[in-house]
């Protein structure tokens, strides 16, 4: 097929041309996000699952789908070593410079922004990655304690006031909130907590690693009862063959039911691999319809294509001590592995290995789904690192 008209889209982040198997999720959201706009009681939703299962691309519809409806939306992502009151700010005051241009909402949003500028003043020196313009003066003894789970409630609090007096609600869409800290999580979890029970349209709709779940609950134990948690897993084999079938139709493209079932199978469902598959399938077929002959020959590229970026990229990060640990792994299969498992592969001993297998959970590279059970976040990731780290020679 032309490679000009190619549909298929991997990268991440990067929008699908057909967003499958996640409408009954949205529709939760959208629930969930005009009961706070009421102001009726609604838990804050956080999407976990690994790499490459589609959290980005569904919290980004998630956000256009309110936006359409006039939600104020506070898109933020975090990155590793950035703090969460840096990353907030600025976003938050495009919200509430917006929401100051609503006659309803002026005064309050505007009083937001003088809470922002104190916000900021005041914590600038704890946190100093913090740059955001400033459109007002602060008002002395708003949100400028200095003291992050104080000074976030206040902000929240004068910002979702502003919020419903315009009638709307102030949804912060959150990626990679694993990467923020303990006690950052924990100032966020109480300044929500504290808009809630005010009643306050503000609620938090955000995404991570399957680890966040637990960094949430140890930073406050009552965050389990505040949030929900679906989970993100790949999409069911008739998600997938849509995700496959539907972009190529509208182009006037068939796929054969044989070949919509051997994409199934090599990508297991996950979005990331779908995407690929069909792009070199879409590439290796010459005529409509695509065949399985096709997609077999479609592999060998797509396979090579994640090689050399969505697991690359993961591992150009590691220490040569990194890659053994997960070499390791991948020795004893998919996992989830038990440490002292792991450990026997490497010949060493449990307590030995506990800072490297810290350092690959703080890089987002494993998890531990259970006490002393150690698991990939990468798809497929066992089998990648037997193609990078062949053979037995790999051990130092
Ligand atoms: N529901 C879906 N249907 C089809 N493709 C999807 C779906 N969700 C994600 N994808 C594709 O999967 C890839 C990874 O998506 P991304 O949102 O970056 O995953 P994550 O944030 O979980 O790592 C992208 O190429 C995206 O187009
Ligand atoms: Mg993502």
């Amino acid at each position: 097929m032309n490679p000009i008209t190619n549909p298929f889209a991997p990268g991440a982040g990067t929008p699908p041309p057909e967003l499958a198997g996640r409408d009954e999720l949205r529709e939760t959201v959208r629930v969930a996000i005009e009961r706070v706009r009421l102001g009726m009681p609604t838990k804050s939703v956080l999407m976990v699952g690994l790499r490459g299962v589609g959290k980005t691309v569904l919290l980004d519809r998630m956000m256009e789908d309110a936006e359409g409806r006039g939600i104020q939306a506070v898109r933020v992502e975090a990155p590793e070593n950035r703090s969460l009151p840096a990353i907030l700010a600025p976003q938050l005051r495009k919200s509430l410079l917006h929401l100051s241009r609503n006659v309803q909402a002026k005064d309050l949003a505007q009083r937001a922004l003088r809470a922002l500028a104190g916000f900021a003043k005041s914590l600038k020196v704890k946190y100093n990655d913090i740059e955001v313009g400033f459109d007002f003066d602060p008002e002395p003894g708003l949100a400028d304690n200095g003291d992050l789970e104080h000074d976030l409630q206040a902000l929240l609090e004068t910002a979702g006031s502003a919020a419903q007096k315009a009638e709307t609600a102030l949804v912060i869409f959150a990626d990679e909130l694993q990467y923020v800290k303990e006690e950052e999580l924990a100032a966020l979890i109480t300044a929500l907590h504290r808009t809630s029970h005010r009643r306050l349209p503000v609620v938090l709709v955000g995404a991570g690693l399957p680890q966040l779940r637990g960094r949430m609950g140890r930073a406050k134990s009552y965050a389990e009862r505040m949030f929900d948690f679906p989970e993100i897993g790949p999409l069911s084999p008739e998600a997938a063959k849509i995700a496959i079938a539907k972009p190529a139709k509208e182009r006037g493209v068939e796929v054969t039911p044989e070949a919509l079932d051997l994409i199934v199978k090599r990508t297991r469902g996950y979005p990331y691999f779908v995407q690929e598959w069909g792009k070199h399938s879409w590439d290796m077929a010459t005529v409509s319809p695509i065949t399985d002959v096709n997609v077999k020959d479609a592999s060998e590229a797509a396979i090579a294509a994640l090689d050399e970026s969505f697991f690359r990229v993961r591992f150009d990060r590691l220490t040569p001590a990194e890659k053994e640990y997960l070499r390791a792994m991948a020795e004893l299969g998919a996992g989830p592995h038990r440490s002292g498992d792991i450990a026997n592969v490497l010949q060493r001993e449990v307590t030995s290995l506990g800072p490297v297998r810290s350092k690959l959970i703080s890089k987002g590279m494993i998890w531990s789904p259970n006490h002393g059970d150690t698991a990939f976040t990468v798809p497929l990731f066992d089998e990648f690192m037997h193609r990078i780290m062949p053979g037995d020679d790999w051990k130092a």
